[in-house]
């Protein structure tokens, strides 16, 4: 269906060209009419479902990987047998960070895969109903301290901007802190767990909320329902629902 310019109106110069004008419109508006547009979406729309930004979150994400695969910057570099650099979705809307790697996440370069990860994990999979590739998981420390000692100030100063960098690429709506160590470096606080879990806190912009470390729930099981409550709160702010 064409539509042909109209004839000038005979009009003053400023009422033709307030008609060519809307003849104009009227051509394009017909012309995107008979487009036929994949999955009904206009061409603007599907540039935009093109999703750049998130290949280049991959790319940098990719970069600061190979980084920190190389990093020497603290003594632990000599006694890990792997460094564990995060992993998960970086257009996550959720990340969980940790303490530390312990000894399973050590000998397999992931987080979370020993039996506080298997808890981790359920409390996403079958809490959340989420994936585990659908959220982000990482640690304050990429190296696993010998021992599980607890990190030294200095391997943490070493080690935070690394972690700073993963934050800021993904932005996601909700930071997790599990347990008193990712709370209190994250929050730059020295309150105890146990008066930071439950609130909102502000992180860079980003809402981040504090909860106990699953492997604390593996020796306290009693405080999984307060963690299920933090869990909820997180949930709703994302906006999944809680079945
Ligand atoms: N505990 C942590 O804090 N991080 C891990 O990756 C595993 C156990």
């Amino acid at each position: 269906m064409t539509q042909s310019l109209r004839e000038p109106s005979g009009g003053s110069p400023r009422d033709e060209l307030l008609d060519l004008i809307k003849s104009v419109k009227e051509q394009v508006i017909s012309a995107q009419d008979m487009y036929v547009y994949v999955d009904g979406e206009r061409p603007a729309a599907r540039k935009e479902h093109h999703n750049t930004p998130d290949a280049d979150k991959e790319t940098s994400m990719g970069d600061l990987c190979r980084e920190v695969l190389n990093c020497r910057r603290c003594g632990l570099h000599k006694t890990r047998k792997n460094i564990v650099f995060g992993e998960g979705a970086v257009q996550a809307k959720i990340v969980f960070v940790g303490e530390a790697p312990g000894a399973d996440e050590d000998v397999q370069g992931r987080p979370f895969v020993g039996r506080a990860g298997q808890l981790l994990t359920d409390i996403i999979v079958k809490g959340m109903r989420l994936r585990r590739e659908d959220v982000y998981i990482c640690n304050i420390l990429k190296c696993r301290p010998p021992g599980n000692r607890n990190p030294s100030t200095e391997e943490i100063s070493q080690c935070e901007p690394f972690l700073k960098q993963q934050l800021q690429l993904i932005r996601p709506q909700v930071i997790c802190a599990l347990g008193k160590f990712a709370a209190q470096v994250l929050l730059k606080t020295e309150t105890p767990i146990t008066a930071l879990r439950g609130r909102f806190q502000d992180y860079e912009g980003i809402r981040l909320l504090p909860t106990y470390h699953p492997a604390y729930l593996l020796r306290n099981p009693p405080a999984k329902k307060q963690v299920w409550e933090d869990v909820q709160m997180m949930m709703n702010e994302i906006g999944l629902p809680i079945l």
